[in-house]
């Protein structure tokens, strides 16, 4: 098998904290192939956004990165920041939930899209910068593209920001788009549209992309691959039909179930209760408390990722049984 462009292995992040460390990503292992489109998903706080930092090199001090990230090959967890800086600018790009975050606020949207381009585009310069961002404008669906990039972010609807952002990002043809909750903050309306958009990117310029929501439905629209997460760890990865068609954890099945879209129901299981535990757990499995299955045996010991099915992994004891 060719080697995947992204893969990731025994993933972890930690932060300290009074008395230890806080694990916030505890291990989390899968790949990416190019051109194809994961979907994350997990309640908050279960670390989707610190696992696509540390994809970034952008893990906050004093945060630590262990564990293999391989990017087409080759190892980039302790690489050197020069070599992050480059790496962002070339090969991978990411769009945040917030469009402003990522914005200037005191420079014109097609001076910074021309910015993107003179920086990572060997031999643009301004002039011709400046031309192809009104032709990135035009290529993310907003309308009169040329006035839009004499235009100032606070003079653009959240929207035509997000999808500015998606200009911007891809300015630098990247190999990679990580998209962080990217249409959490829009309408339902304009959340298609910039879904439709990235898909519609993908198709043209043969991106990979790592899709990030807290809400399955939006991740279903778009991803190729599931993996769901809990609490820091992956509970269930599975190719986006099986994941549907058999949930086998029973945290992803109370998601399913909860999806207002009948196509995607299940029987319907109990409401999911309780609050996410705390992230280092307590040795045993991190759902047991929320559990309709949990039994004395998942509160002994944390469940290990199992391959149940082809390209269908599964960490709990209860699934297939
Ligand atoms: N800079 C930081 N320092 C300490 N803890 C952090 C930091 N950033 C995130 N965390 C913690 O890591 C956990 C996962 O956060 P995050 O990845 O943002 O969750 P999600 O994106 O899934 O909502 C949370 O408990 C959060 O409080
Ligand atoms: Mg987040």
């Amino acid at each position: 098998m060719s080697e995947p462009l992204l893969d990731v292995s025994g993933l972890r992040v930690t932060f300290p904290r009074a008395g230890g460390v806080r694990q916030v990503v505890a291990g989390i292992s899968y790949a990416i192939a190019a051109g194809r489109t994961l979907g994350v998903v997990g309640e908050s706080g279960c670390g989707k956004s610190v696992t696509s930092l540390a994809l970034m090199g952008l893990v906050p001090s004093p945060g630590r990165v262990e564990g293999s990230i391989r990017f087409e090959g080759r190892e980039l967890v302790g690489q050197s920041a020069a070599a992050w800086r480059r790496l962002r600018g070339e090969a991978i790009a990411m769009v945040f939930q917030e469009p402003m975050t990522a914005l200037n606020p005191v420079m014109t949207v097609g001076r910074q899209i021309a910015e993107a381009l003179v920086l990572h585009r060997d031999g643009v310069g301004w002039r011709e910068g400046e031309d192809q961002a009104i032709g990135l404008l035009e290529a993310v669906g907003i309308n009169s593209p040329k006035d839009r990039a004499r235009a100032y972010p606070h003079q653009l609807s959240g929207g035509m920001r997000q999808r500015a952002v998606i200009a911007m990002a891809l300015a630098c043809e990247p190999k990679l788009l990580i998209a962080d909750e990217p249409t959490t903050a829009l309408d339902v309306t304009i959340q298609a549209q910039i879904l439709d958009l990235m898909l519609d990117l993908q198709d043209r310029i043969g991106m990979a992309i790592q899709f990030i929501s807290h809400n399955l439905a939006v991740v279903s629209e778009i991803a190729h691959e599931i993996i769901v997460m809990y609490a820091g760890r992956i509970v269930e990865r599975a190719p986006a039909e099986a994941l549907f068609a058999t949930p086998l954890h029973p945290y992803t099945q109370g998601l399913i179930a909860t999806l207002p879209d009948p196509a995607h129901r299940v029987a319907r299981l109990p409401v999911i209760a309780g609050g996410v535990p705390d992230l280092d757990g307590d040795g045993g499995c991190r759902f047991a408390d929320r559990c309709p299955r949990a039994d004395a045996g998942c509160r002994a010991a944390e469940p290990e990722a199992v391959e149940l099915a082809p390209g269908h992994v599964v960490a709990c004891f209860k699934a297939g049984q």
